[in-house]
């Protein structure tokens, strides 16, 4: 018994030589000698990987462009969205209910914003129509920043929201919005053929889509607005839009329309990618 207790003294006392002997100065069974040596070769150790992965890093970075990106998927053809940004591209609401259209007439309002003729005309150029805008850089020479196109809000016309500032939603003709996506250096047409938009009912719903109207005319996304540098170089670019006009769809049904663009440059989306160059969306008017 008693000797347990001896031997937890002993024990105890170990301890506390292990931590700290005063005969060899000796902190944790090293003395300060050997301790600076460590935490002198960690040092040094996390150093030269900090100055490894900086370097690295750098040597990376050097051969980043800040003007367009190094990899870019090649994409065939790019995708395509609407506006107004509905919920879970549905849209569908009341006419005679005005909040239930009130969201997209601001959502419209506050998208098409930066396209007032009198913004476009201060931020952008006027450009020759059906030409490409071709700004390169000449050798190392960069060409930046580089102009943009203007696109008036009026060239939409009935969907422009200038004369009708409800976008016919109060009438049950709503106006959608379409744009492609950006895709750096895409060029969407040749021989001076502009790509367009067609809208179409899936074919359970064809009978009920009625007469659609496009601006601008034809619904092109004109060849002047191509290439598109990058936000970088092009900072006031302004992506040009088409609209579509529900003229005389049937109420109280669901309609479910896509729209897709067609170009004699971009391949028409495959059924494998069924999000190149078209969009889907269910239009639903209910007039109470
Ligand atoms: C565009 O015009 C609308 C009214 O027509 C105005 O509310 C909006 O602030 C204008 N936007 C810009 C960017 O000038
Ligand atoms: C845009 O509108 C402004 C002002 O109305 C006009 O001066 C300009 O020519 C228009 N631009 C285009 C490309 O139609
Ligand atoms: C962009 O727009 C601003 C006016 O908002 C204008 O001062 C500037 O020159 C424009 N830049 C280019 C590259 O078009
Ligand atoms: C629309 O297309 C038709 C036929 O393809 C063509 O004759 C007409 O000039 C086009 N209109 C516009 C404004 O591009
Ligand atoms: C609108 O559509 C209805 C059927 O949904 C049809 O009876 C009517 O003739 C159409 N009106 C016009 C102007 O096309």
């Amino acid at each position: 018994m008693s000797g347990s207790k001896e031997d937890d003294r002993k024990g105890s006392s170990e301890w506390r030589e292990f931590f700290w002997n005063p005969r060899t100065h000796e902190l944790l069974g090293r003395t300060a000698a050997s301790w600076g040596l460590i935490l002198l070769f960690y040092l040094i150790f996390y150093l030269c990987l900090a100055g490894m992965f900086a370097f690295t890093m750098y040597i990376m970075l050097l051969t980043l462009d800040d003007y367009k990106p190094t990899w870019q998927d090649r994409l065939a053809t790019p995708g395509m969205m609407i506006r107004p940004k509905g919920n879970q591209l549905e849209i569908t609401f009341s006419t005679s209910d005005t909040e239930s259209w009130d969201g997209f007439v601001h959502n419209l309002n506050s998208f098409l914003s930066p396209y007032n003729d009198s913004y476009q005309v201060q931020t952008n150029d006027e450009c020759t129509p059906d030409e490409y805008f071709i700004q390169e850089d000449s050798g190392e020479v960069r060409n930046n920043p580089k102009r943009s196109c203007q696109f008036n809000r009026t060239i939409l016309e009935e969907c422009s929201g200038v004369w009708d500032r409800f976008y016919g939603y109060d009438k049950g003709q709503p106006c959608i919005l379409i744009k492609l996506n950006r895709v750096i250096g895409m060029l969407p047409g040749k021989d001076r053929q502009s790509p367009y938009v067609t809208c179409a009912a899936k074919r359970e719903d064809s009978d009920k889509i009625g007469l659609l109207a496009y601006y601008p005319p034809n619904g092109t996304f004109n060849l002047m607005y191509y290439p598109y540098y990058g936000k970088k170089a092009q900072v006031n670019y302004t992506q040009p839009l088409v609209a579509v006009k529900f003229l005389n769809a049937s109420l109280n049904t669901d309609i479910n329309v896509e729209c897709k663009v067609t170009s004699n440059t971009l391949a028409a989306g495959s059924d494998r990618d069924k999000f190149a160059g078209r969009v889907s969306f269910k239009l639903r008017i209910n007039d109470k």
